[in-house]
């Protein structure tokens, strides 16, 4: 699939205020600073349509593009962001879930890690989670260009490996890097898949 159009929509901190249209949706979730908001710009091909930083923390609010017209793109905050106040974690931690479990279009999240690191508790806590609620997630590897081949999939087996002995299968998986462009055809691909199911 191409991106041919994308635009960014709003940004609001309560899921009741998303927008109500039900066109198909598609978020990205995962710790502060794993490329969230890199990816969104890798797949659309914008430079800075959403922003992104250095610093952890730079998304606060849920953020809705509209995609080729006709389905939406979902910037979230990240979890597990040591330097935010504790109220305001909370807050965060509350719009996250709410969002997880109320918006009606959400087609499938993806939880991004980062693939330089060994499985996290706090990533698979977040999976499962997901799976408990019986939320569709798929796992989105960042920054590959920082490992070698090799590396890469040692960390992908480390984490299958963790995944299988809670879960019966692994969920699709993709492996990217937003800096070297890798692994958009692939993520973009799933998408098209679901949006013409
Ligand atoms: P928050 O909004 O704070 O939760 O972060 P985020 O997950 O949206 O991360 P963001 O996209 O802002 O990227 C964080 C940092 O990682 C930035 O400095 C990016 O340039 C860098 N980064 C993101 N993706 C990649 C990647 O694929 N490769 C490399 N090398 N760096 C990346
Ligand atoms: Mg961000």
């Amino acid at each position: 699939m191409e991106i041919k159009s994308s635009e960014f929509v709003m940004s609001n901190s309560d899921v009741a205020k998303c927008p109500k249209s039900m066109l198909p949706e598609y978020a990205f979730i995962g710790r502060s600073n794993v490329g969230k908001s890199s990816l969104i710009n890798m797949l659309t091909g914008r430079k800075s349509l959403a922003k992104t930083s250095g610093k952890p923390g730079k998304t606060q609010l849920i953020n809705h593009f509209l995609i080729n017209k006709n389905w939406h793109l979902v910037d979230l905050p990240g979890y597990g962001y040591a330097q935010v106040s504790k109220s305001s974690k909370k807050v965060f931690q509350r719009f996250i879930t709410q969002y997880f479990k109320n918006r009606e279009q959400l087609v499938c999240g993806f939880v991004l890690v980062d693939i330089r690191h060994n499985p996290q508790p706090i990533d698979l806590e977040f999976m499962q989670w997901l799976g408990e609620n019986g939320i569709p997630f798929g796992i989105i590897f960042t920054k590959a260009d920082k490992l070698k081949p090799k590396a890469i999939e040692n960390h992908v087996e480390a984490y299958k490996n963790i995944l299988l002995e809670t879960w019966e299968e692994v969920p699709n998986y993709f492996i990217t890097s937003s800096s070297k462009n890798i692994g958009k055809d692939d993520v973009l691909g799933f998408i098209d898949e679901l949006n013409s199911n």
